[in-house]
């Protein structure tokens, strides 16, 4: 949960690796309240699938999706894609949030994470979940590490988490681990 400052870099088993086998993907907690509160219910799910995977106690790994991901150049826009599908239940089905497919949209180092629609329609537009700032850590073996420590709920994913929260509400800062070829 430490990804904004001293990277804790992450290996998960994944095919898009550095030869050293450093995954390539994004290691997010999400909203640690919000995981502790399904957490509680008698009934709380959580599942993880597609490309993403639970690491540590606390924290999701997506992997990488190269193929919607595009190049970084000196400056415009570009997109950080990762694959995953990862689910919340609780409240005996009045709860259900998903979070599948997180794609960093970046402007510069201005970043706006998007989501599929979590009712999984097909064709939906992709909902803005949060805004990062993307900060450069380092390499290490081959592998870009990139971090943000102020990733904040937008106005428009508000109603995934049943106005619960307001715009602006702190969430997990995330690592990013990149081929070093990407950008
Ligand atoms: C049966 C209906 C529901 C009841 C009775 C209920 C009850 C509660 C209660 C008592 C809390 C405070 C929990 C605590 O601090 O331990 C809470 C927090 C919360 N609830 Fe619900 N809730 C309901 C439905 C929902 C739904 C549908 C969502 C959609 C995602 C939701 C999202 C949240 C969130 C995000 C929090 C704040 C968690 C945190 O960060 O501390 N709730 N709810």
């Amino acid at each position: 949960m430490n990804a904004g400052s001293e990277p804790s870099t992450t290996t998960p088993s994944s095919q898009d690796a550095s030869p050293k086998g450093l995954a390539h993907g994004m290691r997010w907690g999400l909203k640690k309240s919000f995981i502790e509160y399904v957490r509680r219910m008698p009934d709380g799910r959580g599942s993880v699938g597609d490309g993403a995977i639970p690491v540590g106690a606390d924290d999701l790994f997506y992997e990488h999706d190269a193929v919607n991901s595009t190049e970084r150049g000196p400056d415009g826009p570009w997109v950080l894609a990762f694959r995953g599908d990862v689910r919340f239940s609780g409240h005996y089905g009045m709860l259900f949030v998903r979070v599948a497919h997180p794609w960093l949209e970046m402007d510069g180092d201005a970043g706006v994470l998007s989501i599929e629609d979590p009712g999984a329609r097909n064709g939906a537009p992709r909902v803005r979940l949060a805004t990062a700032t993307l900060r450069r850590l380092g390499d290490r073996n081959g592998t870009e590490l990139w971090g943000s420590d102020d990733v904040a709920l937008t106005a428009e994913g508000v109603e995934l988490f049943n106005d619960v929260y307001a715009e602006g509400e702190p969430f997990e800062p995330l690592l990013v681990q990149l081929p070093v070829s990407a950008g």
